[in-house]
């Protein structure tokens, strides 16, 4: 089968994934394995008919397959060979910066310490800068559904490995769980340094996009594809360069959108807004880094200069410093030039 020759381009482009929760990357052949290395019950008989469960409705419908999923993961080991199957994606992918999104709390909910938790993805993060050429970072969300005194609980256990993280999220179930209900967790971890983004806008009004900024102060928002709504925060967005980590395949997969040409990325780049494009679960939702690269740019008729866009949005978009962000740059202007 021949490619689209737009697509040979994106596929080449180096790129940063910026929004990628790392338990949406288990393939459920992996959680098989785990399952039996744990000696842990999975309520299907096999790969096929987990796989064939990945029907989901809405955000809800996923979340609930998507924390059962999660509950074969319980050594040290089990959270570096889920890591490491991403990074190996990854580099396929030619993304050379990944921020990869972790939940502590659907872990230590289940009694697995969050020191095995963060050990084991640190570790997979070294390894990938080591022998993969990619840079690699983790932030810690906070599970909205849950209160805010038990994200305090969990920024109190991640203390002692501030070094091994470099930012807060906040994901789960948005509507019902506004971002104000953790102004005062997210305050401290600002105090503490860390870089701050949430979830907002996926499902939920463009009000929580608005609260996410003013209140959370964040710097970047986790999907906002419903900030279309309103003029006066598309202009805002625009104005003062926030980046949306827009997730094409998940948005159609969980029924944000009908259909991929009926998402409205092409529009946010004809307005000038620093969208990226990310994985999201890819496990859960079809397809990595560069599906969601190919996919919305068929169903949307993307040109080069929109794909080339993204990949430059993704490096100013990332937590990469000064410096780093120029060698990204220089990456990609060789790239298109050659
Ligand atoms: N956790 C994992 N994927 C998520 C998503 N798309 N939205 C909110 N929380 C999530
Ligand atoms: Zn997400």
């Amino acid at each position: 089968m021949s490619t689209h020759p737009l697509d040979d381009f994106a596929h080449g482009l180096p790129k940063a994934e910026l929004h990628i929760h790392i338990e949406g990357s288990l393939e459920p052949e992996l959680i098989f394995a785990l399952g039996q290395r744990n000696q842990i019950e999975l309520p299907y008989p096999d790969v096929e008919s987990l796989r064939a469960a990945y029907a989901f409705t809405n955000l809800q419908s996923f979340l609930d397959i998507y924390y059962a999923g999660a509950s074969v993961l319980i050594t040290e080991q089990d959270f570096f060979d889920m890591a490491w199957a991403y990074f190996l994606r990854a580099k396929a992918d030619n993304v050379i910066h990944a921020e990869l999104f972790f939940d502590p709390q659907t872990h230590t909910e289940r009694g697995i310490g969050f020191d095995t938790v963060i050990n084991g993805l640190t570790r997979a993060c070294q390894q990938a800068r080591e022998q993969l050429g990619i840079r690699a970072e983790l932030i810690m969300c906070f599970l909205r559904h849950l209160s805010e005194e038990e994200a305090f609980e969990t920024l109190e256990q991640a203390k002692p490995h501030l070094g091994k993280f470099i930012g807060i999220g906040l994901d789960s179930s948005e509507v019902g769980h506004p971002p104000e209900k953790f102004a005062r967790v997210f305050a401290e971890a600002r105090k503490l340094g860390l870089r701050v983004v949430a979830h907002a806008g996926e499902e939920g009004p463009p009000e929580y996009i608005w609260s996410a900024l003013d209140v959370l102060k964040v710097e970047r928002i986790d999907h906002g594809v419903q900030s279309l709504k309103d003029q006066k925060l598309v202009e805002r967005l625009v104005k003062e360069r926030i980046p949306l980590t827009v997730c094409p395949l998940s948005n159609i997969k969980l029924c944000v959108f009908p259909d991929l040409g009926q998402h409205n990325l092409k529009q946010m780049l004809d307005l000038g807004i620093v969208a990226t494009v990310n994985s999201d679960d890819p496990a859960y939702f079809g397809g990595y880094m560069n599906q969601n690269f190919h996919q919305p740019r068929a169903a949307l008729d993307l040109d080069r200069e929109h794909l080339k866009q993204l990949a430059a949005n993704s490096f100013e978009a990332s937590f990469a410093t000064p410096e780093e962000k120029r060698a990204y740059g220089d990456r990609l202007e060789a790239y298109c030039a050659g």
